[in-house]
């Protein structure tokens, strides 16, 4: 076996044509299983590795004559593709414009988010970096305002059946075991979580995912590192902004469809195939509000090591 993930526990395979290879040596370089070594000036696959190739490829990107290929783990030559011209990519100033002018969006139009862009945020996504190839991040696509809506709607029931977790007396049970921090958050911010999820929803209004026309819900098997999602959500977002779309990430889903039956019988309902680290929603829609400023907004710290 090989590192495992939720799709694959295979080794990948590298197959090496040594008519091909120059001896550049940069497999040797980029490999960081230490896969390769370079004998009598070609590449040769080295008994030094570590982990067993996971398949990321970087030796047959690298490699400048073609002589490498990586398979399994599903991984395949057949992905390679040409690197988009170095002049097309955004400058620093364009990235940072980008950045500056996005804003988490609340309220939309009531406009349909083209398949096409659909399309795009996908395309961008995948691309984002991943602990462990192949990437292990699920991705739920929820396509228009009335899938969007029903969600929050079975989100809402589903939080009201586990109302008890914000009552006094569970809070009071568990302040020693989950300390301060966690204390605070549940008074101040999870307990009205529930409250403005569940009451307004039953009024009709929806504060969990604000009735946007496309949401995305990235979230990970037990394997995944859990910050993959997170980068994931985070490149999709991204991708959104540049299309013109306004886009908020949601946060407050995930936590609560983790443990438990009630939990495994929600997640079951919406197609979500496992309990995960770390999961997020984002949300995207033409904007109904446009904003005139930007603020500039830091860090809790910056330490420089020097
Ligand atoms: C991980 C994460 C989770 C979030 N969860 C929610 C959420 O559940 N509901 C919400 O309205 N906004 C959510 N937000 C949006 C933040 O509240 C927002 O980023 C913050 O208010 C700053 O505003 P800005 O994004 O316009 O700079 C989340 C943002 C992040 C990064």
């Amino acid at each position: 076996m090989a590192i495992p993930t939720s799709r694959t526990k295979e080794p990948g395979r590298i197959f090496i044509n040594t008519l091909k290879c120059d001896g550049c040596g940069h497999c040797v370089k980029v490999c960081s299983d230490f896969g390769f070594e370079l004998v009598d000036h070609k590449a040769v696959i080295s008994k030094n590795s570590i982990f067993g190739c996971v398949a990321c490829g970087q030796c047959m990107m690298a490699c400048p004559t073609g002589a490498i290929a990586v398979e399994g783990r599903t991984l395949s030559p057949i992905q390679l593709f040409d690197l988009p011209d170095k002049e097309s990519v955004p400058t620093f100033d364009s990235l940072l414009a980008l950045l500056q002018r996005r804003r988490s969006i609340r309220t939309f139009k009531d406009k349909t988010v083209e398949s096409e862009k659909i399309n795009q945020i996908l395309e961008a996504a995948q691309t984002a970096p991943m602990g462990l190839p192949p990437s292990d991040v699920h991705v739920i696509v929820f396509e228009n305002k009335k899938q969007v809506r029903a969600f929050a709607e079975g989100f809402s029931v589903y939080l009201k059946s586990i109302r008890w977790m914000a009552s006094n007396w569970f809070m009071t049970l568990m302040r020693p075991f989950w300390g301060k921090a966690n204390d605070e958050m549940m008074h101040e911010f999870i307990k009205p979580v529930f409250e403005i999820y569940v009451d307004s929803m039953e009024k009709g209004e929806n504060w969990i995912n604000y009735d946007a026309p496309l949401a995305m819900y990235f979230y990970g098997s037990p394997y995944t590192d859990p910050a993959d999602p997170i980068i994931a959500a985070t490149y999709a977002m991204l991708a959104g902004e540049s299309l013109g779309l306004g886009t908020c990430m949601l946060g407050a889903v995930h936590p609560f469809i983790q443990n438990g039956k009630k939990a495994r019988l929600f997640r079951e309902k919406w197609g979500i195939k496992y309990p995960s680290r770390e999961g997020l929603f984002v949300i995207f829609g033409y904007a109904d509000v446009h904003y005139k400023k930007g603020v500039k907004r830091t860090f809790a710290d910056i330490h420089r090591v020097s």
